[in-house]
């Protein structure tokens, strides 16, 4: 089996640092994304390179760099692993308090660094160093469903950006699903060109298996994996209940999370969606209209006997001075706003650039709501251990 390189990225600065980068350059199991001197400068860059490893050259002696461990911390979750030319005893227990993997004395052999950078992306990666990959079949992947009985509300751009989230900033391996299967743009804001889509998956012939779904979805560099929907609409009916059903069992085995992003109605695909789903998110926005169609939404759940725990009401575009109040919205529809994604004019730059917000500029208020969202939806601890009663639609 081939193994790609581990993405790493360099920042800073320090004695020897070039000839290590010079050797990594040249190493098959390492693949350089990017360098950086300042890091407080490398944001979008560095947000933006897929870096699975960061190596930060300090010439401190007798502190850790902070501020600029701070800066690489705002915008990646990848491991970051501290080297220097200064003996490193006087950081070392230091470096670790502030969550830095290790730290590197130069010179050392490229092996040596590369022998860390190893040890660090696994462990990241929530695996043993030196063993293989976790058995697949132990996790249970959650669902994360976004729905709003109206089109515009959100859903797209919120699916998007969580799973970017969920996938860069947490590491968690993260499949996003189009199931707006008529009219769905999850690709195109993901700034992706599908070879395959959700309809290719369901036509296909043989029996669908972990690896087999491996095959059908694009890799985005954030590292989510997008399965899109058909690119004709008329395709669209081939994607059956019992066919999404089967999708998703192979999913949840797959993927730490599954973030679905839905049309603005309920049918075949969307109840067999809401049977599988652990967080079913109802975007509604501070107008009447919007909220009046949530309402809605809310009694159809009832009468399909949907756990009310696993609804989660979101604003989306809050602060926008013209609209209800939060409390008002509460009133109304009897139920806690429990997330709140600020309006932001950044979010249709990055809808026509074709990339999430959450990447691009992490610290934003949008990056921060999606962030605190990702974490309450499915806490990283327990994201393996929460399986609770299935729901079963009734009739
Ligand atoms: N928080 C926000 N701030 C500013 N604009 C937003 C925000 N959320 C969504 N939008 C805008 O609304 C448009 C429609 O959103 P979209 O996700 O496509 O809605 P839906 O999928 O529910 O139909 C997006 O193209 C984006 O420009
Ligand atoms: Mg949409």
């Amino acid at each position: 089996m081939s193994v790609s390189p581990i993405k790493v990225f360099i920042t800073g600065a320090a004695n020897g640092l070039a000839e290590v980068r010079e050797g990594l350059a040249d190493h098959p199991e390492v693949e350089l994304v990017g360098t950086a001197a300042d890091p407080g400068k490398a944001g979008t860059k560095l947000a933006e390179s897929g870096a699975q490893v960061i190596l930060h050259g300090t010439t401190a002696t007798d502190h850790v760099p902070t501020s600029e461990i701070e800066s690489i911390r705002g915008v990646t979750a990848a491991p970051i692993v501290l080297v220097t030319s200064a003996s490193a005893n006087a950081i070392l227990s230091e470096a670790l308090a502030a969550g830095i993997f290790d730290v590197v004395l130069l010179p050392q052999l490229t092996d040596g660094i590369v022998f860390t950078i190893k040890k660090a992306h696994s462990l990241a990666a929530g695996r043993p160093a030196g063993t293989a990959a976790k058995s697949t079949s132990s996790i249970e992947g959650k669902v994360v469903t976004f729905f709003s009985p109206k089109g515009g509300a959100g859903k797209t751009v919120l699916a998007c950006n969580l799973a970017a989230t969920f996938a860069r900033q947490q590491q968690r391996k993260t499949l996003l699903l189009d199931l707006d299967l008529q009219f769905g743009d999850a690709a195109i804001m993901m700034g992706i060109e599908p070879e395959k889509t959700i309809y290719d998956l369901v036509m296909a012939r043989r029996e669908l298996d972990s690896d087999s779904l491996a095959g059908y979805v694009t890799a985005h560099q954030s590292g989510v994996h997008v399965l899109p929907a058909p690119l004709r609409p008329e395709d669209a009916e081939l994607v059956t209940e019992e066919r999404l059903g089967h999708l998703f069992a192979v999913a949840k085995e797959s993927y730490d999370v599954i973030v679905v992003d839905t049309p603005p109605f309920f049918h075949g695909p969307v109840l067999s969606t809401l049977d599988r789903t652990d967080q079913l998110v109802l975007v509604a926005s501070l107008d009447v209209p919007s909220v009046k169609n949530v309402k809605l939404t809310m009694q159809t759940l009832d009468l399909l006997h949907y756990p009310k725990e696993r609804r989660h009401l979101l604003l989306n575009r809050s602060g926008s001075k013209v609209g209800l109040k939060p409390q008002e919205v509460e009133r109304a529809l009897e139920m806690k706003v429990e997330f709140e994604v600020p309006v932001d004019r950044e979010v249709a730059v990055s809808v026509n650039r074709g990339v999430p917000l959450v990447l691009s500029n992490p610290r934003s208020g949008v990056g921060k709501a999606l962030q605190d969202m990702a974490d309450k939806l499915v806490p990283q601890r327990t994201a393996a251990s929460t399986g609770g009663k299935k729901f079963r639609r009734k009739g």
